[in-house]
């Protein structure tokens, strides 16, 4: 049988012509797990409307939060994603009974049978450590396993344990293990000042103030609109949570929450992410649902760069890309109603195909620009120091073998490659999978060329 060159390898003629090679026993070959490519054909043509999913950093938090009350709880619109189906299963390693149906969830908390969260679960994703507040809450002690860092950053939790220690939590980290306990049954109110506006302290510290006794006041707050949508869902439980959404919440402790049906917030950073597909591809699309509000700054800098979006319903956005030269921008990311760090590098990916120079300065994150290297392997002008990168425009982008390094970055990745001359192959997948709803199918749906094997 003549073999192709192209496909010569050994395990792969292995299987064509076993007399060929020592075919050890079924049982001791390990098949190499062939990482999958994501396949990217550039110059994409997009049109139409693209559905925009549950917000990935609500969903979380909310189902962490479900801890909280016994009596159980429905959440709807939830994405479908790695992250959520790892909450998922950390819920029920706690002893929480799960249905899913579609995008809704049933959560029935009414028994936990456990306050320690497996490290194999916990360890793979940072969210997981919002379980530790409504844990302490609700029995008194919880064992997390610290989260550890990531690609973007340390990503301490430091500010979480000081607010829980001020509300009268005995914590100890030994052994990678954070264990939190009330001797005395009942977090007690305090006033919690956050040297950082962090999301996920202010959802802790929030979380777990909804059954303290007494009132606690959270001052320099996040004001992310997941911080507010998981205030809301608190306060469908019964909590009783004052000034979400500004810089200093308000929580009055009550004895016990109730049960609750409520529906995730739209993924601003989904949605961002589409806008600038339609931007890098110069095409015109509509996308939502999406709340305006949650939108301002990317809104403010794509305009800057050349962008039109308007309004076809209060939900609806349509997004028109620009058949000229987008200009150069500074951009500074910082947190809400700031630019987002979430949509730093998807910026990035629009500003190394605008005129001029651009100017990205990231100061959330200590490490989020990795996906400057593989965007200048696609032909991209970008120089850092330190935190800043300096863009300067070029012509064109070309298709080739990038990585994934976080997230965000696999999102830029994609976008890059659906604007570049030729075909963009894609590795890390894994990445991509954990926070976008279906991305290939919403792409594909948009008239973009991309597989995945
Ligand atoms: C949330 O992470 C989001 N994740 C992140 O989204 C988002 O980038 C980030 O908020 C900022 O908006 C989820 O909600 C699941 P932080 P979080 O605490 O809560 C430092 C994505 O791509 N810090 O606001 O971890 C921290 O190191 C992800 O969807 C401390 O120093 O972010 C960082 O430099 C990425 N001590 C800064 O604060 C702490 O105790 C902001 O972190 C906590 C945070």
């Amino acid at each position: 049988m003549a073999v192709h060159p192209l496909s010569f390898s050994p395990s792969c003629l292995r299987r064509k012509i076993p007399s060929l090679f020592y075919t050890p026993p079924p049982e001791t070959i390990v098949e190499e797990k062939q990482e999958s490519v994501l396949h990217i054909m550039g110059k994409a043509q997009l049109r139409g409307h693209v559905p925009i999913s549950g917000a990935k950093n609500s969903a979380l938090a909310l189902m962490a939060a479900a801890l909280l009350s016994s009596e159980g709880c429905t959440i709807d619109n939830l994405p479908c994603l790695v992250d959520v189906q790892r909450m998922e299963d950390i819920l029920v390693s706690l002893g929480v009974k799960v249905r899913r149906c579609q995008g809704e969830i049933e959560l029935d908390t009414s028994s936990l049978t456990n306050s320690q969260a497996p490290y194999e679960l916990v360890s793979q994703m940072r969210a997981s450590f919002f379980i530790i507040g409504p844990l302490l809450s609700r029995l008194g002690v919880a064992q997390i396993p610290l989260p550890g860092g990531c690609a973007i950053g340390a990503r301490p939790v430091d500010l979480h344990v000081r607010g829980l220690q001020a509300m009268g939590a005995e914590v100890e980290i030994n052994h990678g293990i954070v264990h939190a306990s009330c001797s005395g049954g009942r977090l007690k109110g305090a006033k919690v000042y956050l040297d950082y506006p962090s999301v996920g302290a202010t959802e802790t510290i929030m979380m777990a103030a909804t059954l303290a006794e007494g009132e606690t006041v959270i001052q320099n707050a996040a004001q992310e609109p997941e911080v507010v949508d998981l205030a809301n869902f608190c306060r469908a439980l019964g909590a009783r949570i004052y000034g979400a959404g500004s810089k200093t919440i308000v929580i009055l402790g009550v004895p016990r929450l109730y049960g609750c049906k409520y529906t995730v917030i739209p993924d601003r950073i989904e949605a961002g992410t589409y806008m600038i597909a339609a931007a890098i591809t110069r095409s015109e699309i509509t996308l939502g649902p999406v709340v305006p509000e949650h939108l301002v700054a990317l809104t403010a800098k794509l305009r800057e760069i050349g962008v039109t979006m308007t309004m076809a319903s209060p939900t609806i956005m349509t997004v028109q890309g620009h058949q000229g030269t987008y200009s150069g921008i500074e951009v500074e990311t910082s947190p809400f109603p700031g630019f987002p760090t979430d949509m730093q590098a998807q910026l990035m990916a629009l500003l190394t195909i605008s005129a001029g120079n651009s100017v990205v300065t990231e100061t959330v994150f200590e490490n989020r620009l990795q996906h400057v290297a593989e965007l200048c392997r696609m032909g991209a002008n970008i120089r850092t120091r330190g935190n800043v990168a300096i863009i300067t425009g070029v012509e064109k982008l070309s298709g080739a073998p990038v990585m994934a390094t976080d997230l965000r970055a696999s999102a830029a990745l994609v976008l890059a490659g659906l604007a570049a001359e030729g075909e963009t192959q894609l590795r890390g997948l894994h990445h991509l999978d954990r926070g976008y709803d279906r991305l290939e199918e919403k792409l594909r749906n948009l008239g973009a060329l991309l597989h995945r094997d």
